[in-house]
């Protein structure tokens, strides 16, 4: 397969962003996922999981958004605040009707961020929040000044105000945050984002609940039409779910290999969905100036057996590492819009990239993805194209049967792929093989560029490969041997065999 890399047409800046996470008061993600509390015999620094925090820094980790989802349109933040003990305990009503006992909150979420070196991302309550709570809860985060809830912040021990940059206000208010119409979140929107005051001179990033059902580009063009003067950003919610029945989902780890191709091509129909709602999002921001903020996704399937259907535990395969890929390069290549995503969600939690056990954790195959891309962060987008086949599917569009005329099937390529170049000049490729079974022979030139490889890894294995927590590195990056890099007049020419169902990355000095 011919591929072409053009590293001296540079494209759109890729936020670092788009490499985030979230995390939610939902089954084992907070407590006893990465919150383990002061006093646990797990190594913990002021409650926070060392082992965690360590792998989330090596992976870079840029943003984390928090304290939900569905969650936080439930969430009042002020009884999240001050001493423990008296902290209000709560049902979480949306996610297993287990006990809150609110020992994770603001502060505790501060710190998180703090020590793994990301920005944090608060998603505020519309749902079933006062204007008042949500202004208090920007005041509280951001005022330096002396003011009652800046005030109130320090008696609870923190002097500086954190300085909170991304914030949303709501979170799926066409369904669990509210039940609204359009027009009437565009509404409610304009009211409460009036009161997420600026505190500093830097203002606050402020994100719209955008959809995340079928028909997606109605709502976005009512709150672009109506409130889109007064966003930064409008979210995508998009989920891979194998099959069309959400009651039955089907396995994460128990799939048949037509059902692992419908995963892939379900995947990587974001790109249309990014692209459609990229062109609604023109007709009223032609510069991309409000930036698509995919919040959530990643896979969806049913729950491990014997666990709590409210918690959301899945397993995680070579097949998850491929939805990664497929999804990092299509963020990528989306640069110009998409300035931020956050797959769902960080810990024990759908698409995590990490799994506990006790005081055991793994690295599932989607973090050694997220690992591998890292360098992608803050460099720019470059022209690149390949020749790849693609495979189509009809089970793949969802929403009512296409009109006549409009294609039923979705095509999706068999490799994808995304470049960029950093700062220093070094480029970086990424590419994954979605064949189940079959090579991809690749013939690829960084055109009129003389550049050394600097780095080859590869992750591959058969589709169900996993791991585990008493094998939790069969599934790991390994080198990537047999790149062949020669100088020609054209540029570089590097040959490689990119192994069925593998992602890889490839690193040059130019
Ligand atoms: O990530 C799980 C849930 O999915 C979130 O709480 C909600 O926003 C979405 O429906």
């Amino acid at each position: 397969m011919r591929y072409v890399v053009n590293p001296t047409m540079k494209g759109a800046y890729i936020h670092p962003e788009v490499y985030g996470n979230f995390s939610e008061h939902l089954g084992r993600c907070i407590y006893d996922g990465v919150y383990v509390g002061e006093n646990s015999k797990i190594p913990n620094v002021n409650g926070m999981r060392t082992d965690i925090v360590e792998a989330l820094r090596r992976m870079k980790l840029p943003v984390l958004r928090w304290p939900g989802g569905c969650f936080a349109d439930e969430y009042h933040w002020r009884d999240g605040i001050g001493p423990k003990e008296s902290r209000k305990k709560m049902i979480n009503t949306h996610w297993g009707g287990v006990v809150e006992d609110n020992s994770f909150g603001t502060h505790e979420f501060f710190e998180l961020c703090r020590q793994i070196g990301c920005q944090p991302y608060v998603n505020g309550n519309v749902g079933s929040g006062t204007v008042q709570e949500m202004q208090e809860w920007v005041e509280y985060m951001n005022s330096p000044a002396i003011s009652p809830m800046a005030n109130l912040r320090r008696e609870n021990g923190q002097d500086e105000p954190w300085g909170l940059k991304y914030f949303a206000v709501g979170n799926e208010n066409w369904g669990c945050g509210g039940h609204m119409t359009a027009a009437h979140y565009a509404d409610e929107y304009r009211r409460y984002a009036t009161y997420v005051r600026n505190y500093t001179k830097d203002p606050v990033y402020k994100i719209a609940c955008g959809p995340g059902q079928h028909p997606y580009y109605a709502w976005t063009q009512t709150l672009m039409e109506q409130a889109g003067d007064l966003m930064n950003g409008l979210s995508l919610h998009y989920y891979t779910v194998p099959n069309a029945d959400w009651r039955h989902k089907g396995s994460a780890t128990d799939f048949t290999v037509d059902e692992y191709y419908r995963t892939l091509a379900k995947a990587h129909f974001i790109e249309r969905l990014i692209h459609e709602s990229g062109s609604v999002m023109d007709l009223y921001d032609p510069e991309c100036k409000v930036g698509l903020i995919v919040d959530e996704w990643g896979t969806w399937f049913d729950v491990e057996p014997g666990t709590n259907p409210g918690f959301l535990f899945q397993q995680s395969t070579m097949r998850d590492a491929l939805v990664a890929g497929i999804s990092l390069n299509i963020f990528n290549k989306a640069a110009r819009r998409v300035h931020m995503a956050n797959i769902a969600q960080l810990i024990n939690v759908l698409q995590a990239v990490i799994l506990t056990d006790g005081d055991r954790m793994l690295l599932t195959p989607t973090y050694h993805v997220f690992e591998m891309f890292k360098e992608h962060q803050g460099a720019h987008l470059v022209e690149s194209a390949i020749a790849a086949p693609s495979f189509a599917r009809e089970d793949v569009i969802p929403g009512p049967a296409p009109r006549r005329g409009t294609p039923a099937s979705y095509q999706t390529p068999y490799v994808t792929e995304s470049a960029s170049v950093a700062e220093d000049g070094s480029i970086t490729v990424t590419i994954a093989n979605l064949s189940a079974d079959t090579a991809a022979p690749i013939e690829m030139r960084l055109d009129a560029v003389s550049a050394k490889l600097s780095e080859a890894r590869i992750l591959t294995g058969d589709i169900h490969d996993k791991n585990e927590f008493d094998t939790p590195d069969a599934v790991r990056p390994k080198d990537f041997d047999g790149v062949r890099v020669e100088a020609t007049a054209a540029g570089t020419e590097v040959t490689y065999t990119l192994p069925a169902c593998s992602v890889a990355v490839l690193r040059f000095e130019a």
